[in-house]
């Protein structure tokens, strides 16, 4: 089969958003892991209602808030360690196999795009810390739409940029719920999972998983050769 490019989600995908729990640790002793779990789960959540509710917000006043929640839910001061933690969001770690992956891709032929909630300055802030930027066609944002995944207008960003139909393109996401959204859409799913995470029950699961990134590469080549 025809793969014409190669979508990847970015937050816990590319961009490891945990490694904030490093930091947070540090402003809040003891505290650090419980942070990053509420925040990113209460910032996924938002994402979802806000989109269910037609009540957007941008991705970065989204995580803002669910930073806020998240120190109020845990009994912590937010001071002026909330800004400080928030900032993290420009300058996250990048997952160590990733470089290598995007290069092998490109050097393939492929076109790559990210296809994120994030909205556009936090996207190019981020990929511009971790010199990511060169690697990538598209940096496609939810913004755009003014829609959070799994909604499909988010997902059919990446036909519109590409010109072609989703079942050509190979979405790749850490999240199990965002590469089956994707999958319901039609791409060609393929689901990072770090965490050893159980597979979401949505009646669709994605084509293919591996603990890290770099399996991706021969998921590729074989639906190439099929
Ligand atoms: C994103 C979220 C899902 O980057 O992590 O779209």
């Amino acid at each position: 089969m025809r793969v014409a490019a190669v979508v990847f989600d970015a937050y816990g995908t590319l961009f490891d958003v945990h490694s904030v729990a490093r930091r947070a640790e540090a402003l809040f002793p003891g505290h650090g892991a419980a942070i990053a779990k509420l925040w990113r789960e209460r910032q996924i959540d938002y994402s979802r209602l806000r989109t269910l509710s037609g009540r957007y917000v941008p991705f970065w006043q989204v995580t803002a808030d669910a930073l806020a929640y998240t120190l109020s839910a845990l009994n912590l001061e937010p001071g002026a360690f909330a800004q400080e933690l928030l900032q993290c969001y420009q300058h996250l770690d990048v997952y160590p196999e990733i470089r290598t992956v995007l290069e092998t891709l490109s050097g393939r032929g492929l076109a790559l795009s990210i296809l994120s909630n994030g909205d556009a300055t936090m996207l190019a802030t981020a990929l511009g810390h971790a010199a990511l930027d060169g690697h990538f066609a598209h940096v496609l944002s939810a913004d755009t739409v003014r829609r959070y995944k799994t909604a499909p207008e988010v997902y059919a960003l990446a036909e519109t940029a590409f010109g072609v139909k989703a079942s050509e393109m190979v979405f790749v996401s850490s999240n199990c719920w965002d590469a089956c959204g994707a999958a319901w859409y039609g791409f060609q799913t393929f689901w990072v999972n770090r965490s050893h995470a159980p597979l979401e029950k949505l009646d669709i699961n994605p084509r293919a998983s591996a603990e890290n990134m770099l399996p991706l590469v021969e998921f590729v080549d074989a639906l190439i050769a099929s």
